[in-house]
């Protein structure tokens, strides 16, 4: 089957987006199959940077056919926002199909969410994803499809809300949302049929994944995860295409980042002090000597911690927030590799490091007495990460 999947083998913001974007010119098909806006994928049309967050990337290849498939949750208004930016910096978005069976997020998800303890302990990105994803599974989700029906959907609405204990008024909530559904309209289709005719044709289908391995709600750091399934799996659920992928393309980092709480054995400073850094280090004149300090191989952990986050902007592309930093983890990328069949590997931002006199990498974790090679997502507190061969 001439379908191919780029996964994340981390915790997200590998560098995805620009990976897809080179591939793109050999593929036909750019598909999405997972997550919705909590996603951010930098991409630079020109000189202007833009943010998508669930238009697949390869929007920017002209001539492409770009599937968001069964498996996300949309939000209509910033999908019609995404769509009206594009449009405006004269990216077409004419060729841009969206599964009718592709779950709605709703604003009364996004503020259940910010009622939720759980979510803040998870430290989401607060777009409403999991309560969206909550809805499909206990069997009540609305449909792009759904959409059809205004009556059907107003009493959605105004029950799933009821559940989540969110007041709305339902009747203009269902007139908003026919409002934005007019916009995409010729755009919802049963994508299902679109790409199996597509491969049938032998078109090339490139599918991209949002987030990483170690965010996968079944394989990532449970309960610290995401709530759809970015591994390569989910590309066969997410479009409803058979589990025949051809290639699966694996991407990481030289070094590894981390948004959000959760267990990160090889994170280099601390994360609870995250909060007060911001993005405008790298310009202050305390970089300097930050770099100074880094390179003649005096920086602690912290500092390097730091250094990193700020020469490799990591800062989240949805919500801003700093990014934990950390050394390579052979321990997880080996995991990622098993769950995902891993074929080949992109390693992105390997110049971040380039000024730094040693780079670690983990190769077994330390528990007390206990020392593992293998990556156990149910069993990584109290993991320390060493970095010479242990076993
Ligand atoms: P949610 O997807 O908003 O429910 O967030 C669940 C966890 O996944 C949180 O730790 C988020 O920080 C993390 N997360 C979600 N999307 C991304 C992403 O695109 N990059 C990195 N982390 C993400």
């Amino acid at each position: 089957m001439p379908i191919d999947v780029v996964v994340g083998m981390h915790w997200g913001d590998e560098g995805k987006g620009k990976i897809v974007d080179v591939l793109a010119a050999d593929y036909d098909v750019i598909a999405r199959y997972q997550g919705g806006e909590n996603a951010g994928h930098t991409v630079y049309i020109g000189d202007t940077k833009y943010v998508l967050h669930v238009v697949p990337s390869g929007v920017i290849t002209p001539d492409k056919i770009e599937i968001i498939g069964n498996g996300t949750v949309i939000n209509l208004a910033s999908l019609v926002k995404e769509i009206e930016a594009l449009e405006k910096l004269k990216i077409s978005t004419d060729n841009l199909f969206i599964s009718d069976s592709a779950h709605l997020l709703m604003p009364y998800h996004r503020a259940a969410e910010q009622k939720s303890k759980t979510s803040k302990a998870i430290d989401t990105t607060a777009k409403g994803i999991g309560p969206a994803y909550a809805d499909k599974t206990r069997r009540a989700g609305i449909r792009l499809y759904h959409l059809r029906n205004p009556r059907l959907l107003e009493e959605m609405i105004a029950a799933n809300a009821a559940e989540l204990g969110i007041e709305v008024d339902a009747h203009s909530a269902t007139e908003e949302h026919l409002r934005l559904y007019d916009r995409i309209a010729d755009k919802v289709v049963d994508t299902r049929y679109m790409i199996n005719d597509l491969l049938q044709q032998g078109k090339q289908i490139l599918s991209e994944g949002a987030q990483g391995t170690l965010l996968d709600l079944d394989h990532g750091t449970y309960p610290y995860v995401t709530s759809s399934n970015p591994t390569a799996g989910g590309a066969a659920t997410g479009l409803g295409v058979p589990p025949k992928v051809r290639k699966v393309i694996g991407v990481m980092k030289g070094y590894i980042t981390r948004v959000g709480s959760g267990p990160f054995p090889t994170e280099l400073g601390d994360p609870s002090v995250l909060s007060a850094e911001t993005k405008l280090l790298i310009k202050s004149p305390i970089f300097g000597a930050l770099e100074q300090r880094v390179r003649s191989g005096l920086a602690d952990d912290h500092e390097l911690g730091q250094y990193i986050r700020a020469k490799g902007d990591e800062y989240g592309a949805t919500t801003g927030r700093p990014r934990r930093t950390g050394w390579q983890d052979l321990l997880a990328s080996r995991y990622a590799r098993m769950v995902n069949g891993v074929d080949m590997v992109a390693v992105t931002k390997m110049d971040i490091l380039d000024q730094l006199p040693c780079v670690k990498v983990a190769t077994s974790y330390r528990n007390g007495q206990d020392r593992t090679e293998r990556f156990d997502p149910n069993n990584l507190n109290g993991c320390m990460a060493d970095y010479t061969r242990g076993i």
